[in-house]
């Protein structure tokens, strides 16, 4: 049988390896990446009306009104469907309402992966995260450390990377994942996130692998 392109949802608390997990997946499988973080960072960035408004929200780690995330998040999917028909969409949706709006134009994922780290790793994490401007790559840095001191020297940390900050957007996470779990109950997979990266890809592999060659159950046909 021919490979169908595959069509997967991340989920997970604020730094709990989304973003790593994505890089590692987007290398192997080609897929398009669609995060709804890196989206509206890129609103922000060029400072547009919507980008203003949400970082009002992003910065009390809040969500960001549907009226900006949905129709933003829409037009990159269905480019992506449109594309290559694959997508792996990183942080969308976060809310029933936004589930819903999904539904509503028949997107559903064959696998829904949500990554399990404890809060108390989560602060570490995001405290210590660190990007690079000019290939996108996470870094972190006990974690993850940079390669050269040259990209050290560049490295940027996000706003909304303090430990204050995270445990606001923790409550929001906890406030909304059991509704969107709820929508994905037929294709969810725990997936534990506390352990090394190459481990916890090498589990996301495998799942993908099996759907990519149809040998898990036909799942969310019901
Ligand atoms: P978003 O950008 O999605 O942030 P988030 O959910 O808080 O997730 P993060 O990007 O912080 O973390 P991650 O899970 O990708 O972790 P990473 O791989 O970087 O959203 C930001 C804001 O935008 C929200 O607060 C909200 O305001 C708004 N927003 C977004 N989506 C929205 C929506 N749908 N509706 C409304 N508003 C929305 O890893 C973290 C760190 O840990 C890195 O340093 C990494 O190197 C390290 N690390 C990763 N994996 C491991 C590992 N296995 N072991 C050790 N270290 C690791």
């Amino acid at each position: 049988a021919g490979k169908e392109p595959l069509r997967i949802m991340i989920s997970g608390a604020p730094a709990s390896g989304k973003g790593t997990q994505c890089e590692l997946i987007v290398a192997k499988y080609g897929l398009t990446h669609i995060s709804a973080g890196d989206l509206l960072r890129a609103e922000v960035a060029a400072g547009t009306d919507a980008g203003n408004k949400a970082q009002e929200y992003m910065q009390e780690g809040k969500l960001v009104p549907n009226e900006i995330v949905v129709m933003m998040v829409k037009n990159a999917l269905l480019q992506a469907v449109d594309q290559s028909g694959g997508w792996l969409l990183d942080g969308y949706p976060r809310s029933l309402s936004q589930a819903e709006a999904l539904d509503a134009l028949g997107i559903r994922p064959q696998l829904f992966i949500l990554l399990d780290v404890p809060d108390e790793i989560l602060v570490q994490r995001s405290v210590g995260r660190r990007y690079d401007p000019v290939t996108g790559k996470i870094y972190h840095l006990i974690y993850a450390p940079p390669e050269t001191p040259e990209i050290a020297a560049r490295l940027t940390q996000r706003l909304d990377d303090t430990e204050e900050k995270v445990k606001l957007r923790l409550q929001t996470h906890e406030a909304n994942v059991a509704a969107v779990i709820g929508s994905y109950k037929d294709v969810i997979k725990h997936v534990d996130g506390n352990r090394p990266k190459a481990e916890v890809f090498a589990e996301i592999d495998k799942l993908l692998l099996e759907l990519q060659e149809g040998e898990t159950e036909e799942v969310g046909a019901t």
